[in-house]
């Protein structure tokens, strides 16, 4: 990754902002406080290749933060379906990164489409509590099915709203809570166990 590619803070905001105006499904204010972007990324393990998918990448805090993490031989795809946010993260010159207009429920297709074996770590900055409830119970099984074995989903939300959906699925949760964040966050984190 260029380090040029990597917007400022204050044009994210600015780009956020003029996307949230337009589009309901943005769903907040301001993007994820770096601080609160650090803390999640540190649950990752960067030390070996890895296949990330993302959903919701928004002005992309994680997207730049995994990038300048993850190893040569990672694989990072990335879902947004703004179309103005999206064509920011496509002028990233960034060969391990893959980055689609689809939604995040046809997360299997298009890791197929792009040759992407089982993923390590699903990372969600998605508004579940605009999507359909059968879509979102859809969504949470897709992401099961295309973890690897030990693969882990990190959803982070204004919200508990998926915590029981999410352990129903992978069947264990563990939880973190960022107060500070604007608005406050909460992380549910469930490990593909087999
Ligand atoms: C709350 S924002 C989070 C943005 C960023 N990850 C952050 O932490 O600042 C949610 C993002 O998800 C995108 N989004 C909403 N529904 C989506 C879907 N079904 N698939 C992919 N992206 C979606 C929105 O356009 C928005 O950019």
């Amino acid at each position: 990754m260029d380090k040029s590619d990597k917007p400022s803070t204050f044009n994210n905001t600015v780009a956020y902002v003029k996307s949230f105006i337009k589009d309901k499904n943005v769903a907040s204010v301001t993007p994820t406080a770096a601080n609160v972007v650090r803390q999640i990324c540190d649950r990752i393990d960067f030390s070996k290749d890895i296949t990330v998918v993302e959903y919701g990448a928004g002005t992309g805090v994680f997207t730049f933060e995994i990038l300048a993490r993850m190893t040569p031989g990672s694989r990072l795809l990335t879902f947004e379906t703004n179309h103005e946010l999206a064509a920011r993260l496509m002028n990233t010159s960034d060969s391990r990164l893959i980055v689609t207009e689809e939604s995040a429920e046809l997360v299997g297709k298009i890791m197929r489409e792009n040759d992407l074996s089982d993923a390590d770590y699903v990372l969600s900055g998605i508004p579940f509590s605009f999507l359909d409830p059968i879509l979102r119970v859809n969504l949470v099984k897709n992401t099961y099915q295309c973890l690897a074995v030990g693969g882990e989903f990190l959803a982070y939300q204004a919200s508990w709203l998926m915590k029981d959906t999410i352990t129903e699925v992978f069947g264990n949760m563990e939880t973190d809570s960022y107060l500070m964040n604007l608005p406050p966050m909460f992380l549910m984190q469930a490990k593909k166990v087999g």
